[in-house]
């Protein structure tokens, strides 16, 4: 925990945070429609587990105790339902994906946002799921497999590097590689603290997958930015290094009634620009989730 103190002066609750950020996190599933209505999927996760809640931002979602283990149940096997953390249901969400779009998920391994992001296309038109990690890849096959959906491709390739489509995309996600700090609730989260050299090296990738993302999105067209990391450097730093020419950076419509704090214009010695502000960070405290960021950029 002692990582986290260099986030005290962004916090609203320090104590509140440390104790959260200790907790184990809620299990949270949803269910996936293309293999079987909600409302049956929903019986049967309330015949498994009575203590299910629906979340209270989405109709598909229920947040499960943290010793439940759905993971193991046959719904779970057979692709009817998703094991995946709250914030990054909600990241993949605002990314608004609509059936018939074509959508690039640049860092997608091992696949829940493509599959949510899948889902809200009702499995129609293009979804291109790209990976750099080969070792990563067989994950992110299998979720799709198991969800029997059709409409993703997968693509091995550095995002850095992917060459631009004959037609650009409507729509493109780019959960990025970062240094983890928000996910200190999982059960095998990294406990050493970030140098300074590693954190700037992922600040680099970070800011060239951004770019590239605002490249291959068209005119007008969406672009989500989402961390799992508290660190400034990794959100409203690499947001601000991004030409203001190619991209605004637009208020995010945070569903009732989670609670989120604005990106921070200032951090150390450093100033961002004060569009940054409509980011949103997700402290482990406001709504009992894993730490995030999210940013969403309208390519101009
Ligand atoms: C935060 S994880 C993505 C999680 C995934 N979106 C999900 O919701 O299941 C970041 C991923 O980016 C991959 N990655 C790292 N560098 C990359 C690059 N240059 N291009 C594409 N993917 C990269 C990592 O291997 C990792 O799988």
């Amino acid at each position: 925990m002692e990582k986290l103190s260099r986030y005290q002066p962004l916090v609203d609750d320090y104590a509140l945070f440390l104790e959260a950020s200790r907790q184990p996190l809620p299990r949270v599933i949803w269910a996936n429609p293309i293999k079987r209505s909600i409302d049956e999927i929903e019986a049967d996760v309330l015949r498994l587990c009575p203590e299910a809640r629906r979340l209270t931002w989405t109709a598909n979602g229920w947040r499960l105790p943290a010793s439940a283990q759905p993971g193991s149940w046959l719904l779970h096997l057979v692709g009817e339902i998703y094991v995946q953390e709250e914030v990054s249901i909600l990241a993949a969400d605002l990314v608004g994906a609509k059936p018939g779009e074509r959508v690039l998920d640049m860092c997608a391994a091992p696949g829940g946002k493509t599959v949510r992001i899948a889902v809200a296309m009702n499995d129609r038109g293009r979804l291109l799921a790209n990976e750099k990690k080969h070792g990563r890849l067989g994950g992110l096959r299998w979720n799709l497999n198991r969800l029997g959906i059709t409409c993703a491709t997968v693509n091995h390739d550095d995002g850095l590097r992917l060459s631009h489509p004959s037609k650009p995309f409507d729509r493109i996600l780019v959960d990025a590689p970062c240094t983890c700090e928000g996910t200190s609730r999982k059960a095998h989260s990294r406990s050493q603290s970030i140098s300074e050299g590693e954190r700037n090296t992922v600040t680099q990738v970070q800011v060239g997958l951004l770019r590239k993302a605002l490249d291959m999105v068209k005119p007008g067209g969406l672009v989500i930015y989402s961390t799992c990391t508290y660190a400034p450097e990794e959100n409203e730093g690499v947001l601000d290094r991004i030409s203001t020419e190619r991209a605004r950076i637009e208020p995010i419509d945070v569903p009732a009634p989670l609670k989120t704090a604005s990106g921070i214009t200032q951090w150390k010695s450093h100033r961002y620009r004060p569009d940054v502000s409509s980011a949103i960070r997700l402290w482990p405290h406001h709504n009992d989730t894993g730490g995030f960021f999210i940013a969403k950029l309208r390519r101009i």
